[in-house]
């Protein structure tokens, strides 16, 4: 019988424990993956605990004040704090989400978190986005025309732009995309949830003419029909999106102009 097993080097092991503060009362262990590419041992869990009455209420909150506070080489992404920019999205208690609005009390017991799934490392919580920003390149996500532009504004009737709702609120976190089960075997063909969201957000719009070229591009095997309406995406986004959705619109688009 086949053995699987992972290689001793990509074992997670227990790493180091950071106690409460002298008198803390109300307290809550984070337990945090870290791993350092500079150092040549296996990726560990270190558990952080925290005193919740001296911390503010997100599980970013948690991570800045242990930053600052306890261990200043935990490495993560964050920029907004306010889930305006995506880049704090990583996986908490189980899910994919942001961690600047994730709320500590949301979640029963020790936090877990740990980098955005089956993506490589950079270090810590920081996932390596080079092939997603590769995939979302290539659906070129701006607007394309050929009529000239107007002395205004390219206009739309409310219609039109109601139809670009639930599509540019998109913060490009990849929580979708990191949580498909097509997007971690597939990656490297499949466009993933994020980028085909972004994709449709283009071929909804009115102003653009470049319907067919961009339903060109998708029609493959693998970069639209990896898709296998799974919904993890859906589930998972913290902005309330139906990434899901925006794929059954293509796919629905590719067969109409059959
Ligand atoms: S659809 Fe949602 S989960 Fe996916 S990238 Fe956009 S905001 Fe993030
Ligand atoms: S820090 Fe910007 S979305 Fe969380």
């Amino acid at each position: 019988m086949a053995e699987f097993s992972l290689p001793a080097n990509s074992k997670v092991q227990q790493g180091k424990s950071w106690p409460a503060p002298a008198g803390a009362k109300r307290t809550k262990n984070f337990k945090i993956y870290r791993w350092d590419p500079d150092g040549s041992g296996n990726p560990t869990v270190d558990t952080y605990t925290l005193d919740l009455d001296q911390c503010a209420p997100m599980v970013l909150d948690a991570l800045i004040k242990i930053k600052n506070e306890v261990d200043s080489t935990l490495t993560f992404r964050r920029s907004c704090r306010e889930g305006v920019c995506g880049s704090c999205a990583m996986n908490i208690d189980g899910s994919n989400t942001l961690a600047c609005t994730k709320a500590i009390d949301d979640v029963k017991g020790d936090v877990h978190i740990y980098p955005l799934p089956h993506m490589p490392v950079v270090k810590d919580l920081v996932p390596d986005l080079s092939q997603a920003y590769a995939q979302l390149r290539s659906v070129e996500p701006w607007l394309k025309s050929e009529t000239p532009p107007p002395d205004r504004e390219r206009l739309q009737s409310p219609e039109e732009r109601a139809k670009l709702d639930g599509l540019w609120e998109c913060i490009l976190c990849f929580s979708c995309s990191t949580s498909c089960p097509s997007y971690w075997w597939n990656g490297d063909r499949y466009l993933g949830p994020a980028v085909l969201l972004q994709a449709y957000r283009w071929i909804a719009d009115s102003r653009d003419e470049a319907t067919g070229e961009r339903l060109d591009n998708l029609e493959d095997p693998f970069r639209l029909y990896r898709c296998h309406t799974i919904m993890n995406c859906t589930k998972t986004c913290p902005k309330g999106l139906n990434p899901a959705k925006a794929i059954g619109e293509i796919k629905k688009l590719m067969v109409a102009r059959k």
